[in-house]
């Protein structure tokens, strides 16, 4: 029938696939100029930093003689792959939540056997992606007392219910998924409000707390911004276009100053189902973002995830959502002005002439790097008079240029190309079809990128980009300088004088990813980099109060890299620039997510996220009967369990200090 999925794909290969149509920034001929750069760099921007730095090369010519150049004071994790999560020795690496948890009051306990929508809708979800902490305002110890938030990305089917396991590499057999199962998933997406405690050194999370809070795939949501209103936002359910139910596959986020949570909508199209003819208006615009998505069967239950039912409804995801956590009856609020796309996360920082400035890559084969700069300047006494600061401001996407600088592209409607004539007649159609304005600007095709952020010690912002095998050899560019990117790299991009409104920034090539004993991989990190220190497909990144990376990374596995997912240091400044440690690493199957401090720098949350999702060879195909772990509770009759983990060192202290 109409509806039927073809396939059950694996739910986070499309992304791997690239739908971007455009030709924009494929000729391999920039190498060369990129050759004399910081010659031009210094003569064209006047950016006096880069020169202090030792670039990553540099260092690994000059072989191993700065081998105690890390700062990262702690034994590193031998890497592998096995059933349990390992930290480095001295750390306690304690389960804070998991799957199931109770989150609001009446909760009922969490069985796997029965479990209802209902019932997962009090409980902690699935998936925990990205993590911030709040501390408790008026508190005692802000570092001992707050909310933490957690996103809840996606859902893993045939890990959660018994008998959905499709036959050979595919992983669910959606003919299988019932309209209960598709109410389990849809409460078990979203995100958590918790509050949290540390006494005598453990954390733990306080039970029916006024601050607890699940949002889910159901939750009602304001738009607000450019877009909110316009009829191409408009449905049968909701004909003001204004009020959308839920937010999906929510990954990482950012804080704002004013104390709120951004969580961001990554794959939304996983979530549709339907047929819209070719000629349909929105056609164009839901086929570059690969609409329908056909991962989930939500489609055949709820009518709104059906295109051909609801053409509109896609419109309404792929935002920011902007949270007050410390307010659980607040409408949470999408913001249009920060475009649509598979936002991976928001991270933002305050420019030195007051506006927000926020950074956010879209997670997808040969998608783009963003930026937005807000009209107002943020007032920092009182938080209530940045509400709405986000519906105002301008986006950018960034072209990578070859003379080693990045020129900020505006998405205006009227400028340039973004036109009516281009089917752009008002600025809510340049943000609904932000990927597509960004085409006919020229913006530079990435790797896939990840987090985006900017260090608040250093000024210099970070673009985390996973890999990307399907670029050709013909298709490398000056900051995406490998073919069949398997492994990922790291961006490093320098605000002239740190103006991050600037129009143009300086960029250089932080760390090449992948295994640096062999040579063909083309990997750069420093030589006091061990077996254990590097790794491969970065994500997620942690800036810590010395300017440090804390990677976390996804794509990892005992036959790709002799390794499962992590988190990693990697040094920024000094002769120890390019040097990485193996902090800790995930069951098999997981990948690691949320990296995040508390402001003491004691406590390192992480987010291990759809541990058994893949297995090693030899064992059997991952499902719900023969999960490769059953991490963390190790029961023979509870699957593996996403988790939110605190690290703590044994005694007291500063993480890797
Ligand atoms: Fe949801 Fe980009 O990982
Ligand atoms: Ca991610
Ligand atoms: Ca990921």
């Amino acid at each position: 029938m109409q509806n039927e999925p073809s396939e059950a794909l694996g739910l986070e290969e499309s992304e791997d696939v690239g739908r971007n149509p455009t030709d924009n920034r494929t000729i391999g001929d920039i190498i060369a100029v990129r050759y004399n750069r910081r010659d031009v760099l210094r003569g064209a921007l006047g950016v006096s930093a880069i020169a202090a730095t030792v670039s990553p090369l540099a260092l690994v010519a000059a072989g191993r003689a700065e081998a105690n150049a890390s700062r990262f004071v702690f034994d590193e994790v031998a890497v592998g792959s096995d059933a349990d999560h390992h930290v480095a020795n001295g750390y306690d690496a304690d389960i804070l939540i998991r799957w199931g948890d109770p989150v609001l009051e009446g909760a009922q306990a969490f069985d796997p056997q029965t479990q209802t929508g209902a019932a997962q809708k009090r409980q902690f979800g699935y998936n925990n992606d990205y993590l911030a902490y709040f501390p408790m305002r008026g508190a005692g110890s802000a570092a001992r007392h707050g909310l933490l938030v957690v996103n809840h990305e996606y859902t893993n089917g045939e890990l959660m219910f018994p008998g959905v396991r499709g036959e050979g590499p595919r992983r669910i057999d959606l003919k299988k998924i019932t309209d209960a199962h598709v109410s389990v998933e849809m409460a078990a997406h979203g995100g958590s409000v918790l509050e949290i405690r540390r006494e005598n050194g453990k954390w733990r999370v306080v039970g029916d707390s006024r601050y607890a809070r699940r949002i889910d795939a159901e939750t009602p949501m304001t738009i607000t911004g450019p877009a909110a209103g316009h009829p191409r936002m408009q449905t049968a359910e909701d004909p003001s276009g204004r009020g959308v139910r839920g937010m999906l596959n929510n990954c990482a986020g950012g804080v704002t100053p004013w104390g709120t949570w951004l969580t961001c909508e990554e794959n939304f199209h996983f979530y549709f189902l339907g047929e819209l003819a070719a000629d349909h208006a929105e056609a164009r615009n839901h086929k570059r973002y690969g609409v329908p998505g056909r991962a989930y069967m939500w489609g055949r239950h709820h009518a709104r995830f059906d295109v051909g039912r609801e053409p509109n409804e896609a419109n309404r995801f792929g935002w920011v959502v902007e949270i007050d956590p410390f307010d659980p009856t607040s409408t949470p609020r999408k913001r249009t002005a920060l475009g649509r796309f598979k936002h991976e996360g928001a991270a933002g920082i305050i420019n030195r002439d007051g506006r927000y400035v926020l950074y956010s890559g879209d997670d997808e084969a040969f998608d783009y790097v963003y930026r937005f700069v807000s009209r107002d300047r943020v007032d920092t006494t009182r938080p209530e008079a940045n509400r709405d600061l986000l519906d105002y401001g301008t986006l950018f996407v960034a072209r990578y240029d070859g003379d080693g600088t990045v020129a900020w592209l505006p998405l205006v409607h009227g400028m340039g190309p973004l036109t009516a004539e281009n089917g752009f007649a008002s600025q809510a159609d340049v943000l609904i079809e932000t990927r597509r304005a960004a085409d006919l600007l020229g913006a530079t095709k990435m790797d896939r990128p990840e987090d985006v952020e900017a260090s608040a010690l250093t000024q210099r912002v970070y673009v985390i980009l996973t890999g990307n095998d399907r670029r050709k050899d013909d298709q490398v560019d000056a900051a995406n300088p490998r073919a069949a990117n398997r492994f990922g790299h790291i961006i490093e991009m320098i605000p002239p004088d740190g103006d991050h409104a600037a129009d143009r920034f300086a960029w250089e090539i932080l760390l090449k990813c992948g295994d640096p004993s062999i040579a063909d991989v083309g990997a750069t990190f420093s030589g006091a980099t061990t077996r254990n220190g590097w790794f491969a497909n970065p994500d997620n990144v942690a800036i810590d109060s010395q300017g440090r990376l804390w990677i976390a990374t996804d794509g990892n596995t005992l036959k790709k890299t002799g390794r499962t997912d992590g988190l990693w240091g990697v040094e920024t400044q000094g002769e120890g620039r390019g040097a990485s440690r193996c902090f800790y690493r995930v069951p098999v199957g997981a990948e690691l997510c949320g990296p995040c401090f508390t402001p003491d720098d004691e406590t390192l949350f992480v987010a291990v996220q759809h541990p058994g999702e893949t297995a090693d060879e030899g064992s059997p195909p991952p499902s719900f009967e023969t999960p490769p772990t059953r991490w963390p509770d190790f029961k023979a009759d509870m699957p593996p369990r996403p988790s939110v983990v605190a690290i703590t060192k044994r005694g007291g202290g500063k993480i890797a200090s």
